[in-house]
């Protein structure tokens, strides 16, 4: 155990948690999509402890970050397709996975050993801030136990992480929500490995072309050749119920739009509000619920974040391996 320290976001604050991370040690901050686990992507001891703090599998690999399109060049090749869709959507919450720059020096912990790459330049000031005062590539899954519910503030890192991280630099409340959209551009189609924070219509109308859905043949669930995709995820303590219109007997009920609830993720039907209120809600429902307690969604569209929402929805119901 260590004392995990907890950073306001000043200067003084990103300094400390630089000097951390230059030291090999563990820093959660926040990103516009949730809080991620950062540590330097070029370490090997410092990537297994990644891993470790978050009992994730080691064949499953981490997203490196990085403070913008240069320096993401330096780790992986980018063709002219996945230029344009940089440019447009970095910095922002979206993952490309991309053919790995052989010798560029990520730790082949942060990659799974695999010949492709993850990466990410994330919009928020404070992991901006981070990025340039750390001046390398972070990995970082998002902040929370494995298979557990993603953090979307400083409290819910520490309620997850806290002794098993050195800090966690407090930037309040995320404003997407949901983790980053990941496309694969590793081979000729584009491929959308998991929906997230860029809506799946923004990147066909930027590519002038079909993206498939999924990671295609090669993948299953004990090596996810992609994003996320362990099938129980998002676990809350509670059973989940999908699709629900009113609730049954001792259920806690989440409304969207017209569904009315005991908790609503956006009264007024915003796929926007929902996204960015999702984990937070689930959270609360699974207090509110109780150990061995159940909570009912209302149905959410199948478009825009949507999508994201009710995959995380879709995870957090599935049953529990
Ligand atoms: O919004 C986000 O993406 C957050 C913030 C912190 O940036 N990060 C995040 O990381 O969600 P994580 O580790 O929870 O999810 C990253 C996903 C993993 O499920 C992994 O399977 C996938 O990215 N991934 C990483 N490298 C990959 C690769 N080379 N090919 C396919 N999928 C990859
Ligand atoms: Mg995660």
């Amino acid at each position: 155990m260590e004392q995990t320290e907890c950073l306001a976001a000043d200067d003084a604050g990103i300094a400390r948690a630089a000097e951390i991370l230059a030291a090999g040690g563990l820093v959660a901050f926040p990103t516009e999509t949730v809080y991620g686990l950062g540590g330097d992507a070029r370490k090997d001891a410092t990537t297994a402890r990644i891993f470790d703090a978050k009992g994730r599998p080691r064949f499953n690999p981490l997203i490196s970050h990085l403070p913008d399109l240069e320096a993401a060049e330096r780790y992986a090749l980018f063709d002219a397709r996945a230029r344009a869709v940089a440019e447009k959507f970095w910095p922002g919450p979206l993952t490309l996975v991309l053919p790995q720059r052989e010798g560029a020096g990520l730790s082949p912990l942060a990659t799974a050993g695999l010949a492709t790459v993850a990466l990410r330049v994330p919009a928020h000031p404070v992991a901006r801030a981070l990025l340039q005062a750390f001046g390398g590539p972070l990995a970082a899954p998002s902040a929370n136990p494995s298979g557990r519910v993603s953090p979307t503030r400083a409290g819910h890192v520490l309620a997850g992480l806290s002794g098993r991280i050195a800090a966690v630099l407090d930037g309040g409340a995320c404003a997407v929500g949901v983790e980053s959209t990941i496309l694969g551009l590793d081979g000729d189609q584009p491929r959308l490995l998991r929906p997230g924070g860029v809506p799946l219509e923004a990147l066909q109308e930027a590519l002038g072309q079909e993206v498939l859905i999924g990671p295609g043949a090669g993948a299953d669930d004990k090596r996810p050749n992609a994003p996320g995709q362990l099938s129980s995820h998002y676990a809350p303590g509670a059973m989940v119920r999908l699709g629900a219109r009113g609730a049954e007997t001792g259920e806690i009920l989440i409304g969207f739009g017209p569904v009315k609830g005991d908790l609503t993720l956006s009264a007024a039907g915003d796929l926007v509000e929902a996204a960015a209120q999702l984990f937070h809600i689930l959270r609360e429902a699974d207090l509110l619920a109780g150990p061995g307690g159940r909570i009912a969604f209302a149905p959410v569209p199948e478009t825009g974040l949507g999508r994201a929402i009710n995959d995380r929805l879709s995870r957090a119901a599935a049953p529990r391996g």
